[in-house]
């Protein structure tokens, strides 16, 4: 008898709308994942959307704030945002570019517009650590735009693979314990793709722009702007753009299954583990 599990196309076993949120200093975000309907899909704790041309929605930034056991993984689709910590390291993410921070045992940075005016529009996603790794020493993966692999599997369909791979392409972020797949998807009206996605991965796909068609034929779902759908299981899923083009973001990780225990820019297994985090950071250890 075959094995049902193989050749499985993923449904959406639900969709998410974003809310309208501020953080940092005042910086107007919707945030999708890590709210209080949808607080995490292991191993993804957060997803926020920034986006405004309107410069008062974004210019106070992230100011000095610390973040403890887990990575932050930014990109962007338009303007500019400085990082720097307080180790040293400073970067700047320009369109198209990823910074993937592995936080490990701590460090306090900002993340600050690099513009007064003019569109800033991009993604910010919290991706869990395993246990084991939560003290690692911090590391960061600066890939520019031109470094991330583009491809056109099938006309009008064009990846951007910001990290795991879409058959020979590859992304260069190397050495994430969950194993992740993050691509930035564009289709044209009238256009798919079969996308192939670890069986036992969580996987989500939010639409920026657009509508997208997702799951298998007989059960597709048409996913708006601004919504997620989560995916069932599945070895891979069908994504469709059908009366207009669709862009979305396309991701799927490795769950840990591990304890969750989360304040604020900190993510551990138990609440002692929070309070020695609050009295590290407090005691100027980070
Ligand atoms: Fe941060």
């Amino acid at each position: 008898m075959a094995n049902p599990s193989t050749h499985l196309s993923r449904s959406v076993s639900r969709v998410v709308a974003g809310k309208a949120a501020s953080d940092g200093a005042g910086v107007k975000l919707n945030r999708i994942i890590g709210q209080r309907d949808f607080d995490m899909l292991d191993p993804f704790l957060l997803l926020d959307e920034f986006r405004s041309d309107q410069a008062g929605d974004y210019l106070a930034g992230f100011p000095d704030h610390p973040h403890r056991g887990f990575e932050t993984v930014t990109y962007m689709l338009a303007g500019r945002m400085r990082h720097a910590d307080n180790q040293g390291n400073s970067g700047l993410l320009t369109p198209g570019s990823v910074q993937w921070m592995t936080a490990g045992r701590g460090i306090v940075h900002s993340e600050m517009p690099e513009q007064e005016d003019g569109l800033m529009w991009g993604f910010q996603l919290w991706v869990n650590l395993p246990a084991s790794d939560k003290m690692t020493a911090p590391r960061y993966q600066d890939i520019a735009a031109q470094s991330i692999p583009s491809i056109e599997p099938a006309a009008g369909v064009s990846p951007r693979v910001i990290a795991g791979r879409f058959g020979d392409a590859v992304s260069p972020v190397h050495g994430i314990a969950t194993e992740p797949v993050y691509l930035d998807l564009s289709l044209d009206a009238g256009t798919s793709i079969d996308l192939p996605l670890a069986q036992g991965h969580n996987a989500f796909a939010y639409i920026y722009d657009g509508s997208a068609t997702i799951g298998p034929l007989a059960q597709s779902r048409t996913i708006a702007r601004g919504e997620l759908a989560v995916l069932a299981a599945g070895d891979h899923v069908h994504v469709g753009a059908v009366a207009e083009s669709a862009r979305l973001i396309l991701v799927a990780g490795r769950p840990l299954g591990e304890p969750v225990a989360r304040h604020g820019p900190f993510v551990m297994n138990t609440p002692e583990q929070i309070v020695e985090t609050i009295r590290d950071y407090q005691t100027g250890r980070f």
